[in-house]
């Protein structure tokens, strides 16, 4: 069954179908598509959403859809996933986010990734959780330092065909947060 998060200004949720439009349209925003090597088809974000909402109701944490608690206008998504390519630092969680343009620079990413950092601590007693991104995605980063994750220092190319070798694209950072350091920082 879904774990729903529920946080100060956010409702982190089950995907519903009025979800597909808005979704759709941010994955073919070229801003919002900035770090990644192209825009995405309907095709493509509605297969995301199938994958996610099964993952949900399966074992009850995925990418979650995203509301504000204010408006209960869909956002974006934030979540935990396990990463399909093959990357040398598997087995791992990855913790991931994607809003629509216009609700940037609210702190929701931030948010609503802390409370997801929580529910893998917490409640599926995860060991660690990981994210990564393009090195020069840095409001990505950004997110991900305000939150409290380090820098492994383990630069990698991420096997992504679509991203030509050499390509800025494809060099990423990873970040790291350990059970044990999220505890010591009190949670937060
Ligand atoms: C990554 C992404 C979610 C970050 O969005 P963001 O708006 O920079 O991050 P937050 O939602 O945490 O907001 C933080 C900003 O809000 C500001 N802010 C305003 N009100 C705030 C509040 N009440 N609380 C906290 N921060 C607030 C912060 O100061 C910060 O601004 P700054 O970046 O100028 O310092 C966004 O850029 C995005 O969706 N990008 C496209 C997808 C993507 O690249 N995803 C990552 C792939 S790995």
């Amino acid at each position: 069954m879904t774990i729903d998060i529920v946080t100060e200004r956010l409702h982190l949720r089950q995907w519903k179908d009025a979800d597909r439009e808005p979704y759709a349209a941010l994955n073919m925003d070229p801003a919002v598509m900035r770090f990644f090597p192209g825009l995405q088809s309907r095709e493509g974000s509605d297969g995301d959403i199938a994958r996610w909402s099964a993952e949900l109701d399966d074992r009850g944490w995925s990418n979650w859809a995203v509301e504000t608690r204010e408006s209960g206008k869909f956002i974006g998504f934030i979540g935990l996933t396990v990463p399909r390519r093959a990357l040398t630092f598997m087995p791992c969680v990855e913790l991931g986010y994607r809003l629509a343009r216009e609700h940037w620079g609210k702190g929701y990413a931030t948010e609503g990734a802390r409370a997801a950092l929580g529910i893998g601590f917490d409640r599926l007693q995860l060991q660690e959780i990981v994210s990564f991104t393009p090195i020069v995605n840095l409001p990505s980063r950004s997110v991900m330092e305000r939150i409290g994750m380090t820098n492994a220092d383990a630069d990698f190319d991420y096997p992504n065909p679509a991203m030509p070798d050499g390509s800025e694209l494809k060099k990423h950072c990873l970040y790291r947060l350990s059970r044990e350091r999220w505890l010591r920082s009190g949670c937060t």
